[in-house]
């Protein structure tokens, strides 16, 4: 993904369901990256289905059917980490933000935040301790954005919403050299998107966070626990097939954008926990020898029966590994929330005074 910035936000007017119309100071979004978020997936597609090992990259999944599939996923009954980091925000919030609070205004910044459904318990938690609230949401979408700022705008009159539609390096590196905060800060990273970062990768983003926030600052990060292979690989093969839509989706995907001939009855949606790795690993896999046309990009790509397509890893953390992840990036373990089946943890992270802390 292209790195260019425009330094620039545009100012949005937004009115509260009330009738009471915030001013049109209450909404900045600042597009940081110019190209499309999805730039790339050509080039990503060749090299990925070209290679020995034939991989496609989690990202692009989330086209529009594939971020509906996404949230379908949410729903599903094998789905838990949805449900426990909500069961965990829904009764805990008010104790995590008690634990961060200062006395002064916290300002609320959100890696991924995508429909910030999740992010409305802890606003509120907030707002018993504070009048207003500078909620500093990133998303790659500028829609995805958009559209939750609105709807919490509307619920929350009192809050200012300062966005940044970008990919999570270039909105870090921009906000370290720039005056984005009010007070102490909570950043959330949550429904353990941590867990599709390779390990490190998830230090490398861990650490660039922590460059833009001070000693005493928080990190509440939801990371799925490690638990019984049956339940993970139920939890990314369930039995509506929603799971399997979502990952074949990459083909039908490539069919329409790039002008393929994939023939998704002949593939199949595999997913399994390597133990070893703490990772439950997605394929697509062939189930016949067949050649497949790339139009756009004038590629055969051919596939020997059983042959995979790697095209995702979704980590499980314990606690001992998550202290190892805070502290190699800055921060100490504070404290960790469960949900009732402790399946799901929520962990608190502060920020320690560091000498040598490197620019994202
Ligand atoms: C977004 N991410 C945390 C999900 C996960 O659990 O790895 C994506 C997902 N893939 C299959 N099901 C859900």
């Amino acid at each position: 993904m292209s790195q260019t910035a425009r330094r620039g936000a545009d100012h949005i007017p937004s009115r509260s369901d009330d009738g009471h119309a915030p001013s049109d100071q209450s909404l900045r979004i600042h597009r940081l990256v110019q190209t499309e978020i999805n730039a790339g997936f050509a080039d990503d597609v060749r090299r990925g289905l070209s290679a020995e090992t034939k991989r496609l990259f989690p990202k692009y999944f989330y086209d529009a059917l594939g971020s509906l599939l996404f949230d379908a996923i949410c729903l599903l009954p094998e789905y838990y980490l949805t449900r426990a980091e909500n069961e965990i925000l829904e009764r805990d919030a008010d104790e995590i933000v008690a634990s961060v609070h200062d006395g002064g205004p916290v300002t609320l910044l959100e890696m991924g935040s995508g429909s910030a459904i999740k992010t409305r318990l802890v606003i509120e938690a907030l707002l018993k301790r504070q009048t207003r609230l500078l909620y500093v949401p990133v998303d790659i979408s500028a829609t995805a954005l958009e559209t939750s700022a609105r709807v919490l705008l509307q619920s929350y009159p009192s809050l200012t919403v300062e966005a940044y539609a970008s990919d999570y390096d270039t909105a870090l590196r921009y906000m370290h050299d720039s005056a984005w905060r009010e007070g102490r800060v909570l950043a959330l990273f949550l429904g353990s998107n941590i867990g599709n970062f390779e390990e490190a990768e998830a230090r490398a983003f861990l650490r660039s966070l922590r460059g833009v926030l001070r000693a005493g600052d928080a990190l509440l990060l939801g990371a799925d626990l490690k638990k019984d292979p049956a339940v993970l690989e139920a939890a990314y093969d369930d039995a509506l097939g929603v799971t399997a839509a979502f990952n074949l989706n990459l083909l039908a995907r490539i069919n329409r954008e790039l002008d393929a001939d994939f023939d998704l009855r002949t593939f199949r949606h595999i997913a399994s926990y390597d133990a070893q790795g703490g990772r439950v690993e997605a394929f697509i896999e062939s189930d016949r020898p067949q050649r497949v046309n790339i139009g756009k990009l004038g590629l055969e790509v051919t596939f020997a029966a059983g042959e995979r397509i790697h095209t995702e890893n979704s980590h499980k953390y314990d606690l001992a590994q998550l202290s190892q992840l805070a502290t190699g990036a800055g921060f100490t373990r504070a404290r960790t929330w469960f949900d009732h089946a402790e399946q799901f943890s929520s962990n608190l992270f502060v920020a320690v005074e560091q000498a040598d802390l490197i620019k994202p």
